[in-house]
């Protein structure tokens, strides 16, 4: 399928999107977020691909929701979009989602980063919430991701005073995984996405359901889910595989199923 807001390929294992707005510092237009998603379901759904990176240039990740196409809008219009869906579809990607970010990662940029579920940063990363500068707050999560993963003295400054992160202060925080030079940081988000590709599928995929929960239920709920995800693997070929390897001391063989 071929896009015109972003670039896609596959690398080993991996499934690559890259925005390709480089005039709006990949602004998160509509047309964008629509072909994002389209990309990331088609990889979700490609038995070749394990993991997937989202990337945009090293001067920007994204710099946030389209303020240009927003600055019209009615409440109405805005009600009847279903443009800040596209965070949630991502949330429900089965597969391991990283995001490569260099440069601005800001409003809605920010927001998608920390909806995927793993981060690399280049040293000239910036995470904001700069809505406020707009007479608007984070519309995609700011305020709720941004705050279980800084605590809320710093959401605070951040949504309410625009204070920007640097990646060191992200990485800091717990924000990020790994901070890298500029030159390096799409190789390694690669580089990482490939080693968890390579593992068994299924219970990534279930591995990766396990932690998401933790932040839509109470305790004791979650450890039930995890207990009943743990239970279900052993309904599949790869826990035999697995098992076995480990017994007969040879690597294991995954297949998926
Ligand atoms: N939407 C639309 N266009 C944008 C944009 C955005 N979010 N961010 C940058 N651009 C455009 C600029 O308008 C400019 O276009 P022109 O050349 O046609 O004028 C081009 O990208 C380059 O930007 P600058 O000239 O401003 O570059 P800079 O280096 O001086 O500044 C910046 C970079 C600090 C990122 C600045 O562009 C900026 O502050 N951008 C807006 C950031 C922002 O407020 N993001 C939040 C958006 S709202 C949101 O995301 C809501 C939500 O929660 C979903």
């Amino acid at each position: 399928m071929s896009y015109e807001n972003i670039l896609t390929r596959s690398e080993g294992r991996v499934g690559v999107i890259q925005f390709n707005r480089p005039k709006a510092l990949n602004a998160l237009s509509p047309a964008l977020m629509g072909e994002t998603m389209a990309a990331l379901e088609a990889f979700d759904k490609d038995e070749e691909v394990g993991a997937i990176v989202i990337t945009g240039s090293a001067r920007a990740f994204a710099a946030g929701a389209d303020i240009k196409e927003m600055a019209h809008a009615s409440v109405v219009d805005m009600l009847g979009n279903p443009f800040i869906d596209y965070w949630d579809r991502l949330r429900r990607v089965s597969k391991p989602v990283v995001a490569a970010v260099s440069g601005f990662a800001l409003g809605g940029g920010c927001e998608l980063a920390l909806a995927c579920d793993l981060i690399v940063a280049s040293e000239t990363a910036q995470f904001g919430q700069p809505e406020i500068n707009l007479g608007v707050i984070p519309g995609a999560g700011g305020t709720q991701r941004m705050t279980r993963a800084v605590g809320k003295a710093l959401a605070m400054e951040i949504v309410l005073n625009d204070r920007r992160l640097t990646a060191v202060e992200a990485l800091h925080y717990g924000l990020v995984n790994r901070v890298v030079p500029v030159e390096l940081y799409l190789e390694e988000a690669i580089k990482l996405a490939q080693a968890i590709a390579e593992r068994a599928p299924v219970a990534v995929r279930l591995a990766k359901e396990a932690i998401n929960a933790v932040y839509e239920m109470p305790l004791q709920a979650g450890l039930a889910h995890e207990r009943r995800l743990f239970y279900m693997l052993f309904a599949t070929a790869d826990q035999k595989e697995g098992m076995d390897a480990f017994v007969n001391k040879r690597p294991a063989n995954w297949q998926g199923k």
